[in-house]
C-alpha cells in the first residue's frame, strides 16, 4: 500500500471528532471566536438543545468576503500573527474550529466589516453551497443546522436534547463569567435562558450566573505569589451546595475543567464544611504564560501547569485568607482527645430487643484514662425550668432527655451514663429507616402543604425534577412543572415534618444530576434519605422541646441501625458512670 495524503475533507472531518463532540464543543467555539473578535455583546440561540441550529451572532470585527473563505480553510488563522503558541492572547489560535464544524453540519456565516458590504458563505458537511451579498449589521452571525446529520456514527453519540442543552448552557455561562465586560443572551427554543448585561462588576456577572444569594453569601479572594495572582469569590461555608456544580477556575482569562480545583477547594474548606457539601467558588488565575500550557487539549478547555503544587497551594491560601479575613473559619472543633474519652459505638446492633439492651452494651464500655479538655468554655445549655422528669427514667437504654447543647446535641441521662445525641444525624437516620418501611408497605404518606410553594430554579435543575416528578410523588414529593424555570410543590413527605421545602427541592435538583439516569430513585434510597432528612424538622440548630428529644430518643430505641448516621459516623455517645468518676479522680 503506498502512502497518500488524506484529502482536506477527510482531514477536517478527522479534526472534528477532536474539536466538535458535541453541540456544546461547537457552541464554545463560536462563542471564543466572537469574543476574539472583540465583541460587546453575543447572543445565541439554539434549538433542540444545539442539535438543530446553534446560531452566534456578535458586534465585534466582522471579516471580509476573502477573510471569510480563508477562515473556513484548516489552520487558517488570523490570531499567531508571530508564529509564537506561548504568547497567545486570544481563546483561538489553532485555526481547525470553523473548517471541522463545516465539514459535519450545515454552516452559514454573515459577517460585515464597519463601513463595508455584508456578505454570506454557506458550506453544507464540507461542500461550498452559496455565497453572495447579505443584509447584517456590523460584525458576524454563525449559523450551524443539523450537526451530525450526515456522520450517523456521530449523531448516535448525542445525548437528549436536554441534556445537550444543559452542556451549552454551562459552556455560555463558564465564558460569560471569564467575560463580565461582555453582554450575553441566550434563547433555547424561543424562551430566553439567560440574559447578562456588560458589567465591569465581577463579583456580580458571578452571582447572577450561579446564584443570586451569592453576593451577599461570599468573599473577595485576592492573592499574589511568585508571579501568580489569584482573585475571584468564594462563597461562604454555610452557604453551601449538594454537589460541586458551581466551581469554575479560568486560567488567563480562559475557562478550564481541572482535577486540581476540585482538590483544592476541598482543601481550603476542609475543616469549615462537611464532606458531602460544596462551596461556590468562582477563581480567575493570572499566571506567566511560560508556566502554563494551553495546547494540550484540542478544545483547549484543559491546561498543564508546569507547578501544580504551587498553583495547589496558591488556591489553598487564596481561600483559606479570604474565608479567614471573613470571621467565617469554624472554631467548634473539639479537641480529639476529649473525644477519645468517651463511649462512642458506631456499630450498635439494632435495638429491637430492649431487655437485654443494657447488659449487651454495658460490658463493652471502655475505660479510657484521659480527661476532657474541653470542658473550660462553658457550654450553651437550654434549661428546661418546668421539667419533671418521669417517673422511671432508667428504663430507657437511651435514657430520658436532660437538655439541649448547642441547638444539636440531646443531653440524656440513663441508668449507667450520660449520653449525647446528635440530633441531627439521628434525624436523618430515623428518616432513612422510615423511608425503607414505607417503601416496603407501599406508600410513603404525604403532607399537603396549606398554600403550594413556588420555588425557583434554572431550567436544567426543573428539567431534572421534572423528570423524576412520578417517582418523587411515591416519596410523598409532589412537584408540578411552573413554567421554564420553576416548580410548584404541592405536597412534602409527611415523614419530614414542615421543614425547609425550598431547601430540600433545590438540593433535590442538584443532587439529581449525581445520580446515574438509569437508577431509580428506590436504587438511591439512601441519597435521597439523606437529601431529604437534612432538610426535616429536626436539624442541627433546632431547639427541640423535651417532649421532642424524648421521642426522638425513644424511635432510636426501636429502629434498627439508629446508632449510626448514613455516612457511618455514630448518632450518640456515652460517658459511663464509672468513666464520669475516674474523671473526677474519684477512682
Ligand atoms: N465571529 C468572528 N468574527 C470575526 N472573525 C472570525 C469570527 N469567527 C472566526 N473568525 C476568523 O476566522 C478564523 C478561523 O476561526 P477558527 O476556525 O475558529 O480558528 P481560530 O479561532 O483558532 O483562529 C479566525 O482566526 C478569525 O480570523
Ligand atoms: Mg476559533
Amino acid at each position: 500500500m503506498s502512502i497518500r495524503r488524506l484529502p482536506e475533507h477527510l482531514v477536517n472531518r478527522i479534526a472534528a471528532g477532536e474539536v466538535v463532540e458535541r453541540p456544546a464543543s461547537a457552541l464554545k467555539e463560536l462563542i471564543e471566536n466572537a469574543i476574539d473578535a472583540g465583541a460587546h455583546q453575543i447572543t445565541v440561540k439554539l434549538a433542540t438543545g444545539g442539535i438543530d441550529l446553534i446560531e452566534v451572532s456578535d458586534d465585534g470585527t466582522g471579516m471580509s468576503p476573502a477573510d471569510m473563505a480563508l477562515a473556513l480553510e484548516r489552520h487558517a488563522t488570523s490570531k499567531l500573527p508571530d508564529d509564537v503558541i506561548e504568547a497567545v492572547a486570544t481563546l483561538g489560535f489553532r485555526g481547525e474550529a470553523l473548517p471541522s464544524i463545516a465539514s459535519v453540519a450545515r454552516l452559514t456565516i454573515e459577517s460585515r466589516i464597519r463601513g463595508a458590504e455584508g456578505w454570506a458563505r454557506q458550506v453544507d458537511n464540507g461542500a461550498l453551497i452559496h455565497e453572495g451579498p447579505a443584509g447584517i449589521p456590523p460584525g458576524t452571525r454563525v449559523r450551524v443546522e443539523g450537526l451530525f446529520e450526515r456522520v450517523p456514527a456521530r449523531r448516535k453519540f448525542l445525548r437528549t436534547p436536554k441534556a445537550e442543552y444543559a452542556a451549552c448552557l454551562d459552556v455560555v455561562r463558564r465564558l460569560a463569567m471569564a467575560r463580565p465586560e461582555i453582554g450575553f443572551a441566550l434563547e433555547h427554543d424561543g424562551r430566553l435562558a439567560l440574559n447578562v448585561a456588560a458589567s465591569p462588576d465581577r463579583p456580580a456577572r458571578v452571582a447572577q450566573l450561579t446564584d443570586r444569594a451569592l453576593a451577599d453569601n461570599s468573599v473577595a479572594v485576592d492573592l499574589e505569589r511568585e508571579g501568580m495572582l489569584l482573585g475571584g469569590v468564594a462563597g461562604l461555608p454555610t452557604f453551601n451546595r449538594g454537589i460541586a456544580d458551581h466551581q469554575y477556575l479560568f486560567v488567563n482569562g480562559r475557562p478550564v475543567k481541572d482535577r486540581l480545583l476540585v482538590g483544592a477547594v476541598r482543601g481550603a474548606y476542609a475543616d469549615v464544611l462537611a464532606r458531602d457539601r460544596h462551596a461556590i467558588v468562582a477563581l480567575f488565575l493570572d499566571v506567566p504564560s511560560d508556566m502554563v500550557d494551553v495546547n494540550v487539549h484540542p478544545a483547549k478547555t484543559e491546561v498543564r501547569f508546569r507547578d501544580p503544587a504551587l498553583v495547589r497551594g496558591l488556591i489553598v491560601s487564596g481561600l483559606r485568607r479570604a474565608l479567614d479575613a471573613a470571621g467565617h473559619r469554624s472554631a467548634q472543633r473539639p479537641d480529639e482527645a476529649a473525644l477519645s474519652a468517651w463511649q462512642s459505638e458506631p456499630l450498635l446492633p439494632p435495638l429491637v430487643g430492649r431487655d437485654n439492651w443494657p447488659e449487651a452494651n454495658r460490658s463493652r464500655f471502655s475505660v479510657n484514662d484521659r480527661r476532657p479538655t474541653f470542658l473550660s468554655p462553658p457550654p450553651q445549655a437550654r434549661g428546661e425550668p418546668a421539667y419533671a422528669p418521669p417517673p422511671e427514667p432508667i428504663a430507657f437504654p437511651l435514657g430520658v432527655a436532660r437538655g439541649q447543647v448547642a441547638q444539636t446535641y440531646i443531653v440524656a441521662e440513663a441508668e449507667d451514663g450520660l449520653v449525647i445525641v446528635d440530633q441531627h444525624a439521628a434525624h436523618e437516620r430515623l428518616v432513612l429507616e422510615r423511608m425503607r418501611r414505607g417503601m416496603a408497605a407501599g406508600v410513603i404518606a404525604a403532607q399537603a402543604l396549606l398554600l403550594p410553594e413556588v420555588i425557583e430554579l434554572d431550567e436544567a435543575a426543573c428539567d431534572r425534577l421534572d423528570a423524576r416528578i412520578a417517582e418523587l410523588a411515591e416519596f410523598g414529593l409532589d412537584l408540578e412543572r411552573f413554567g421554564p424555570r420553576a416548580m410548584l410543590v404541592r405536597s412534602v413527605p409527611a415523614l419530614l415534618g414542615q421543614g425547609d421545602v425550598t431547601g430540600l427541592v433545590t438540593d433535590l435538583a442538584d443532587e439529581l444530576t449525581a445520580y446515574d439516569e438509569a437508577l431509580s430513585l428506590k436504587e438511591r434510597l439512601d441519597d435521597v434519605a439523606a437529601t431529604m432528612a437534612c432538610h426535616g424538622s429536626v436539624r442541627a440548630g433546632r431547639v427541640l422541646s423535651v417532649a421532642e428529644m424524648n421521642a426522638l430518643l425513644r424511635e432510636m430505641e426501636v429502629t434498627p441501625h439508629s446508632g449510626q448516621c448514613n455516612h457511618g459516623r455514630p448518632t450518640w455517645i456515652k460517658l459511663a458512670h464509672g468513666d464520669i468518676e475516674k474523671l473526677f479522680g474519684r477512682r
